[in-house]
């Protein structure tokens, strides 16, 4: 039997090792001076070869924490709608049913699975008060079309941007139109600490709640306070314990100046992946990837590729996630649409139906692996095993 494919292996090294463990040399573990360097670090990378000045960051536990943080400093609660998408994470949707409000889920486009800016502006109601739009693989929304629907209802826009930094399209980049853009570093991301996520914000009022609301609500962090003599601090609202450590961000500081060189070749995998798949299975597959590399080429874009889906009939997809297990390939579902999920199917009551394009997709989607270490041998194994699934 071959040795199995993973679905991700992370390329944590040496770089990481040493600047894991020089921290172990210094005072601060956590919210210290590898945090701060990170955020700057990442606020500079975000507008890289833009005229924009880098945006604030604000380094959290994760994605998700970090989405409950911005939507509070947005002061999102009970009563309150958001609108997001159904083609994604269920963290997405997490962040705004613990605060109480209520997430309205509109469906996508068909071709690329974003949420669709038409069904945003068809779900305003006197309720709502952002637009919570997900980067979905690594392809930014229609930003300008969800930043003139925001500015003619007074909505806040927090973007998330679990799937990466490195997105573009049409020259905006992630958090560049929105209000705040969320990041996630978990263990399966284009930069990873294990777990890990971060901020990023244009309003320095905003930065300074998103501090807080990290660090329990406090007035100053224990960093803050450091050194002379004792300082009182203030509990001054109700926050959360969720910050970054300088060990993770250790960990994500030399990755940061190696995204771009990895996108290029997570791109060029995804490229070899298109044309073979479309090769092998010819006119049985039509649409083989939701989001094609042409529409990015059309749109002036840059995905981040940090997933590679492909779109088999409905009926085949399950059998053929089992098929690609026995055959030891690493494969996920990114994602179910969210409506459909138990919790979600008690709490939102959408019945199915409701999102049909979203749902079409989350019937149909599997997500093969798509890492920069992942060899052509392998990846020629994971081509052979899908076409044979695909077919029998
Ligand atoms: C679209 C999306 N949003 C949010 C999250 C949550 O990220 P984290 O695990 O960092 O909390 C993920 C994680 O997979 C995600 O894919």
């Amino acid at each position: 039997m071959s040795e199995r494919v993973e679905f991700y292996r992370h390329q944590l090294g040496e770089s990481e090792a040493a600047s894991w463990r020089g921290v172990l040399d210094t005072l601060f573990l956590t919210l210290g001076p590898q945090v701060a360097a990170f955020e700057k670090e990442l606020g500079e990378y975000l507008v890289r070869g833009t005229p924009h000045t880098a945006p604030h960051v604000v380094g959290t536990s994760c994605c998700s924490m970090g989405l409950l943080l911005a939507l509070r400093a947005f002061d999102v609660g009970p009563g309150d709608e958001v609108i997001t998408t159904a083609m994604t994470f269920a963290a997405t949707a997490n962040a705004i049913l613990h605060l109480g409000a209520t997430p309205v889920l509109v469906d996508v486009e068909p071709q690329t699975g974003l949420i669709d800016p038409d069904a945003v502006r068809a779900a305003i109601t006197p309720r709502t008060k952002g637009i919570l739009p997900v980067h979905l693989y690594g392809q930014l929304c229609d930003m300008p079309a969800l930043r003139a629907i925001a500015d003619e209802h007074k909505l806040f826009i927090v973007e998330d941007s679990a799937h990466g930094i490195e997105m573009e399209r049409d020259g905006v980049r992630a958090g560049q139109l929105g209000d705040a853009a969320v990041f996630s570093f978990y263990a399966t991301k284009n930069l990873t600490s294990g777990d890990g996520g971060a901020v990023s914000t244009k309003h320095a009022h905003v930065a300074e709640r998103l501090r807080r609301l990290r660090n329990h609500g406090v007035s100053k962090s224990a960093t803050d306070r450091h050194g002379g003599i004792y300082q009182h601090w203030d509990l001054v609202e109700l926050g959360y314990k969720a910050n970054l450590t300088d060990l993770d961000a250790a960990l994500l500081r030399p990755q940061l100046p190696l995204a771009d060189a990895k996108r290029d070749q997570r791109e060029r995998l995804v490229l070899r992946y298109e044309s073979r798949l479309r090769q092998a299975l010819g006119s049985r597959a039509p649409t083989i990837s939701r989001r094609g590399v042409p529409w990015l080429v059309e749109r002036r874009g840059r995905s981040t590729h940090h997933l590679f889906t492909i779109q088999p009939p409905a009926e085949l997809r399950d059998e053929m996630l089992v098929k690609l297990g026995k055959e030891q390939i690493g494969t996920a579902v990114n994602y179910r649409a969210i409506h459909t999920l138990t919790y979600l199917v008690e709490r939102l009551k959408m019945p199915r139906g409701s999102l049909p394009v979203a749902e079409e997709i989350g019937d149909r989607t599997i997500s093969l692996p798509l890492y920069p270490t992942l060899d052509e041998a392998s990846q020629d194994r994971v081509i052979e095993a899908v076409v044979r699934s695909w077919t029998a």
